[in-house]
């Protein structure tokens, strides 16, 4: 397993107070609404507690909360510092997806976008590991990876937001300097306007996983979930693990 590196996202770390401003709640209502009913339509009964990894700035959190009872794992403190801020209802524990053990199950465990973290298969079946060990059995395991192998593209998005006298834009870059490993990399810059006025630039570099849909489904085999492809609102591919009753 890979330790923790200097060379983690700074965007988790001194720029955590930002992430709202690069990525508000507002724009995960959609994508929140489809990942509930994927999770409800998977589930019977619906589930009620729902474990999140790698929860964030707590966005999705944000409009799941209302339908289930959330508890948010996150290695940065700087993010749940965020997201108690935003969903203060929420229990919030401080650990690593890939290890973390609460000795309890929940109905449904959810994975967003962290996962493109996992950057080896040992990484990423340590993570569907925890799933595992986290959901009951007859639950369900959600994980929403941004890419896989066969859907990766590269490009170009821009955006960002204005709150409390801050702003940020960013600029986000995403590419595969070499398309033979199981990682690619996205690099933002960074705009970011003080309460005075001023304005900085910072540089991030996030490295990601990037697994074929074969590799995704043979690891959530081995470690026990049937799992079941789908297709999300935005064409990507989607893993719907149940945990045997
Ligand atoms: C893009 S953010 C998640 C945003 C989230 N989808 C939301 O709704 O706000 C990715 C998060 O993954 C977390 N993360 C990365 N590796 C992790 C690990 N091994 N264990 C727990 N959290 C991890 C980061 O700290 C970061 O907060």
């Amino acid at each position: 397993m890979q330790p923790p590196s200097d060379d983690s996202p700074r965007l988790y770390a001194e720029l955590a107070s930002w992430w709202p401003l690069l990525s508000s709640p507002a724009d995960y209502a959609e994508e929140a609404a489809f990942f509930r009913q994927v999770l409800n339509d998977a589930c019977h009964p619906p589930p009620r507690t729902l474990l999140e990894l790698g929860s964030g700035g707590g966005n999705n959190a944000s409009h799941l909360k209302a339908h289930f009872q959330m508890t948010l794992v996150d290695c940065s403190a700087g993010m749940l510092e965020v997201s108690r801020g935003l969903n203060p209802e929420c229990e919030h524990l401080l650990g690593d997806m890939r290890t973390i053990r609460l000795g309890r199950t929940f109905d449904a465990v959810f994975i967003h976008d962290a996962i493109m973290y996992m950057t080896t298969q040992d990484d990423l079946r340590h993570v569907m590991e925890t799933a595992h060990a986290h959901c009951r059995p007859g639950g369900v395991s959600l994980f929403a990876p941004d890419h896989i192998r066969e859907t990766f593209t590269p490009g170009t998005d821009h955006g960002g937001h204005d709150a409390g006298g801050r702003g940020l834009r960013y600029l986000e870059w995403t590419h595969d300097p070499d398309p033979n490993d199981t990682t690619y990399t996205v690099d933002f810059a960074l705009l970011l306007r003080e309460l005075d006025g001023g304005v900085r630039i910072e540089q991030d570099r996030h490295v990601f996983g990037l697994f074929g849909r074969d590799t995704w489904l043979r690891l959530l085999r081995d470690v026990g979930f049937d799992p079941m492809l789908m297709r999300d609102l935005f064409e990507r591919d989607l893993f719907v693990a149940a945990r045997r009753a």
